[in-house]
């Protein structure tokens, strides 16, 4: 069936007078996928059209779906290709409408092989939004939480609230650094709730964890930098540290923690400039590292110069006991750097997060933030803090727990049985799944996106890209019966492969 579609989708392009080199590549099948991949010759079939402007500039592009059937390639391929020509350049993509020609301004010169040398982690994709942007029926592979179950309702009663509080809201720039009386609300709650000594000076908003983890690398990482990440990890801030060019070196995340001497001798032999941690409820194990950990890590940031960066959006989703205090509430000498997002639990859509720092780390973040976007929208800031100073706050937490708390027993009970494996988490949005040896993630992946079904494959969170049994399936998102039922597809899918 494949091999096939292969051929097929090569007369196709061939016919449409391409890929010169898949004529060859017809006679070698087998060296066709080494040397000159499927979805590279989608790709070089696409660039003719647009050069020979068959594709005019802002001419919308046929969907990944009509475009597979056109040319008989599987949609992941087409994908594939469209993804290259995404980050080429060469398309932009509007949301939930499609791809379309980008003018030539936006296209971004190919690396030469030596800047490529001297990067060695180069790279300018975001596979995982790729993945997102699908549109699929069974949503796991998004590590956010069923808009049913988050307070829109009582968002919107503050939206008119802080209109009549605040009417010029809206002809005003927030302070950069984030709305006075927000950070004062935050540092006094983190003060009462996570044990953290911070004056509201020593807070941050900003748009997102994935702004602040992008500001902080921009700071701190250059090329050839060393950056220690877990193994695994939250694969955009790969990403981000890759587009960085820095190095990454994998740090083993386990029920336990870290293996904390393996870390010390990384950070004495390498020198590392930063650790990026998600050490509670972790993104994608939902491990949490034990208290005991928590102050000799702190330590060894501290003997070795090595700022820790610990992301900590999941703290408040447990569904046990309250996790330890964070790794910020063990510095004394301001190696560690807090980052608190609330897109989670109450609005992805407000972007509002806070970040912990001291001087005179903050100012150069202030600096940089600045120079992003001049400080966060004072609106979402508002809506956020009046939600967030009402008792609402938490009577929606206590619900949402326990509503996700029965999300994930739902998949765990649709999972009984199947042969996977995972540790049980005790908070957050995912399981962390061993296949058996024989099943690929990739290949299940490619045949679950056919039936709308999504998930994270293992090989994305994990810095060396080798975890290619393991999958993220988060069960946060899709209502309780769609998780049922979803499940079982994929695991059919799972035995038919
Ligand atoms: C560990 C981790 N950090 C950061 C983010 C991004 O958060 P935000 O929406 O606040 O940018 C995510 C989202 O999934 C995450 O899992």
């Amino acid at each position: 069936m494949q091999a096939a579609a292969v051929t097929l989708s090569l007369q196709k392009i061939r016919a449409a007078g391409i890929a010169e080199g898949s004529a060859k590549a017809m006679k070698q099948p087998a060296n066709m996928e080494q040397n000159h991949p499927l979805f590279r010759q989608v790709y070089d079939y696409m660039v003719n059209r647009i050069v020979r402007e068959e594709w005019k500039v802002h001419d919308k592009l046929p969907s990944i779906r009509m475009l597979a059937e056109e040319l008989q390639v599987h949609r992941l391929t087409v994908f594939k290709a469209y993804r290259e020509l995404a980050s080429s350049g060469r398309v932009y993509v509007k949301d939930k409408s499609g791809y379309y020609v980008a003018p030539a301004g936006m296209l971004r010169e190919e690396p030469t092989a030596e800047a490529a040398a001297g990067v060695p982690a180069y790279s300018l994709t975001n596979p995982m939004s790729d993945i997102q942007r699908m549109p699929v029926q069974y949503q796991f592979s998004q590590a956010l939480i069923d808009p049913g179950l988050l307070p829109n309702l009582f968002l919107s009663d503050y939206v008119k609230k802080v209109f009549d509080l605040y009417p010029k809201v809206m002809g005003t720039y927030s302070s950069v650094q984030g709305d006075p009386e927000l950070r004062s609300v935050l540092s006094r709650h983190y003060q009462e709730h996570y044990k953290l000594q911070l004056s509201p000076a020593e807070l941050l908003i900003t748009s997102g964890a994935q702004q602040a983890i992008n500001l902080i690398a921009g700071l701190v990482l250059g090329p050839m930098d060393y950056v220690l990440v877990e193994r695994p990890t939250y694969s955009v801030a790969l990403d981000i540290f890759r587009r960085a060019g820095a190095r990454l070196l994998p740090v083993t995340i386990t029920p336990e923690g870290y293996d904390l001497e393996a870390v010390e001798e990384l950070m004495r032999t390498c020198r590392p400039r930063m650790f990026y941690i998600n050490p509670t409820h972790h993104n994608p194990t939902g491990h949490t590292v034990p208290a005991r950990q928590r102050k000799l890590l702190v330590e060894l940031a501290e003997r070795y110069r090595c700022l820790l960066v610990e992301d900590d959006p999941f703290r408040d989703i447990y569904f046990g006991g309250v996790p330890p205090a964070p790794f910020f509430a063990y510095d004394t000498e301001g190696w560690v750097i807090y980052i608190s997002s609330f897109s989670k639990y109450v609005a992805p859509g407000l972007r509002i997060c806070a970040v912990a720092c001291r001087h005179p780390f903050m100012e150069r973040l202030i600096t940089a933030k600045s120079m992003a976007d001049n400080g966060s929208p004072l609106l979402n800031q508002k809506i956020f803090l009046h939600y967030y100073t009402s008792p609402r706050l938490q009577q929606h937490l206590g619900k949402l727990r326990i509503a996700l708390q029965v999300h994930k027993e739902i998949m765990e009970e649709e999972l009984a049985g199947s042969g996977w494996e995972w540790t049980a988490p005790e908070g957050g949005l995912n399981l962390w799944i061993k296949l058996p040896e024989s099943v690929s993630a990739a290949a299940l992946l490619q045949r679950s996106m056919e039936q709308s079904i999504s998930f994270v494959p293992g090989e994305l969170c994990d810095p060396l890209g080798e975890m290619t049994s393991w999958l993220r399936l988060s069960y946060s998102f899709a209502s309780e019966n769609v998780l049922r039922e979803g499940m079982r597809k994929l695991m059919q899918l799972a035995r038919e492969l």
